[in-house]
């Protein structure tokens, strides 16, 4: 299937590694020319050249945190200026720390809120004005199988992913107009290095896998390069009547029928 990406231009967010690494190399290989960005500017630089080389389209690396607001006006700008349009935004960020909700102060739900939450309000703002000049755009948010069946001590990641759902569900009736579609995709497990470090130290990390596995149906933890696909089909012309959703890539792992 050709999605149709070919000089659409896509902003990946936390994409030095993992899921965004993965989903910036999908779009890169239908085409698009994509603007990675994340904190470690080097490591950034490194993934870009890598796609770019693995793709042969053209990929920017931008360094950016993007609990920072100072930083995505920045980047946005920046990003804008590159290539004069901007078509597609994949929101995404590093996770919050695991723990129970007692063990949580102020200070902990106001660096999640800023990095998971307030993050896809701002980038979403900064790029809206572009995809409504092109007269379309896509907006697909990062967020977490936890939206659908609660995972034990994932209370801060669950609250802004849900904020994320509200806020994708309005959007996609305010934007819906202008031809711009809004999208959640909620991983399960998927293995990058987040899932690596919730496996503790001295624990064999190839059984611990293979006993989390065992509760998905498909029997196995995920790639990220099966989530990347999805990414990339919601990002194309194809899934233009597909907007206001959360959709799961998690082998089947959540069983509620809602
Ligand atoms: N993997 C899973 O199974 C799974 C399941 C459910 C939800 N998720 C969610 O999916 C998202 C991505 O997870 P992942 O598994 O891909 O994690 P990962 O492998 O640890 O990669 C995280 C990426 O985010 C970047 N990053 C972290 N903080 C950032 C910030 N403040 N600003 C910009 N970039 C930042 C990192 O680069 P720098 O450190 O250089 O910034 C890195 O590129 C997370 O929000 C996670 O909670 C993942």
């Amino acid at each position: 299937m050709n999605l149709h990406l070919t000089n659409k231009v896509a902003i990946v967010l936390a994409a030095s590694k993992g899921l965004g690494k993965a989903i910036a190399t999908s779009l890169s290989a239908e085409g698009a020319k994509v603007i990675i960005g994340s904190r470690d500017g080097e490591e950034l630089a490194k993934t870009a050249a890598e796609i770019q080389k693995l793709t042969g389209n053209e990929v920017v690396a931008i360094p950016v945190d993007v609990s920072s607001g100072y930083e995505i006006k920045n980047f946005i700008e920046q990003a804008a200026a590159k290539f004069g349009r901007i078509d597609i935004l994949l929101n995404n960020a590093g996770g919050p720390p695991f723990n129970k909700f007692e063990n949580f102060d102020d200070d902990a739900w106001q660096k999640a809120f800023e990095l998971n939450l307030l993050s896809v309000a701002r980038t979403s703002r900064l790029v809206l004005p572009h995809m409504q000049k092109t007269g379309s755009g896509r907006i697909i948010n990062i967020i977490s199988g936890s939206v659908k069946a609660v995972l034990a001590s994932s209370v801060l990641s669950t609250s802004m992913r849900m904020g994320v759902v509200g806020m994708a569900k309005l959007m996609a009736d305010e934007f819906g107009p202008y031809n711009i579609t809004v999208n959640n995709v909620a991983p399960g497990m998927i293995l990058t290095d987040r899932l690596k470090h919730t496996i503790p130290q001295g624990i064999d990390l190839e059984q611990a896998l293979a006993e989390k596995a065992k509760n998905i149906p498909l029997g196995r933890i995920g790639k990220p390069e099966e989530l990347a696909a999805l990414v990339a089909f919601l990002a194309s012309e194809q899934a233009a009547y597909i907007s206001g959703t959360t959709i799961q890539v998690d082998g089947g792992a959540n069983r509620s029928i809602f």
